[in-house]
C-alpha cells in the first residue's frame, strides 16, 4: 500500500499565503482520501505495482480504469506539491537561474507566463514548470492530469488550481494566490534537483513506494 507522505513542514508556516486551515483540510482531507482510495482500487484489483509512477502511467489510457488513474495522480500531485514549497524561500540560481534566462528572459517573465497560464486554466487542474528537451516551459493539465505518463517531461515546479488550495484564503482569487506563491512559496531547490535529473544528473523525485500491506 501506498503512505500518505508526511508534510515537510509544519502546517503554519506557508501562512499567509496557505493557511494552517487550508493545509489541514487539502492535505489531511483531501490528499488522504485519494491515497486511501487509491489503496482501496489496488487492493480490489489484486494489483501489486510498487511504483506509483508505474501505475499512473499503466493507467493513464485506459477509460475503464479512469478512477484508478484520477487517485493515483492526485495521491502524486499533491506529494510533489507539498515539496514544491518551501517556508525558506530563496529565489533559483546557478544553471537553474541561466536556463529560466534562456527559455523566457528573465524571473518575472517566468511568473508572468505562470500566473498567466493557471488564471486562464479553466475549472480544476494543475500549473507545471517543466523541463523538456533542454528547454523550461509553462503547462497546465486539467482534473488529476499530471506530467508522470508526458515522455521527456520532467516537472520542476506544481501548483495546485482546484479551489480547495486557495478558496478559504483567497476567495475566487486565483491570481492573487499565483503571484503570492510564485513569489514566497516556489521551492526552486525542488525545482534546481529537477532540472539535474531531467540532464540525466540524479534520480527524478518520486513518490515513497509502496510497502507491505
Ligand atoms: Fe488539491
Amino acid at each position: 500500500m501506498f503512505v500518505l507522505p508526511e508534510l515537510p513542514y509544519a502546517a503554519n508556516s506557508l501562512e499567509p499565503v496557505i493557511s494552517a486551515r487550508t493545509l489541514g483540510f487539502h492535505n489531511g482531507k483531501h490528499h488522504k482520501t485519494y491515497v486511501e482510495t487509491l489503496n482501496t482500487l489496488l487492493a480490489e484489483a489484486d494489483d501489486r505495482l510498487s511504483s506509483l509512477e508505474e501505475v499512473i502511467r499503466e493507467t493513464a489510457d485506459d477509460p475503464d480504469r479512469r478512477k484508478l488513474f484520477n487517485n493515483a495522480a492526485q495521491s502524486w500531485n499533491h506529494a510533489f506539491f507539498w515539496d514544491a514549497m518551501t517556508p525558506a524561500f530563496k529565489p533559483p540560481s546557478g544553471d537553474l537561474a541561466k536556463a529560466i534566462h534562456t527559455a523566457f528572459g528573465d524571473l518575472t517573465a517566468l511568473r508572468t507566463a505562470f500566473v498567466e497560464e493557471g488564471v486562464g486554466h479553466f475549472a480544476s487542474g494543475w500549473v507545471w514548470l517543466v523541463a523538456e528537451g533542454e528547454t523550461l516551459k509553462v503547462i497546465s493539465t486539467h482534473d488529476a492530469d499530471d506530467t508522470v505518463p508526458l515522455d521527456g517531461v520532467t516537472p520542476l515546479l506544481v501548483c495546485d488550481l482546484w479551489e480547495h488550495a486557495y478558496y478559504l484564503d483567497h476567495q475566487n482569487d486565483r491570481k492573487g494566490f499565483l503571484q503570492a506563491w510564485f513569489d514566497t512559496l516556489a521551492n526552486w531547490s525542488l525545482a534546481e534537483r529537477q532540472l539535474t535529473a531531467a540532464r540525466g544528473a540524479g534520480p527524478a523525485w518520486a513518490y515513497p513506494a509502496a510497502t507491505k500491506a
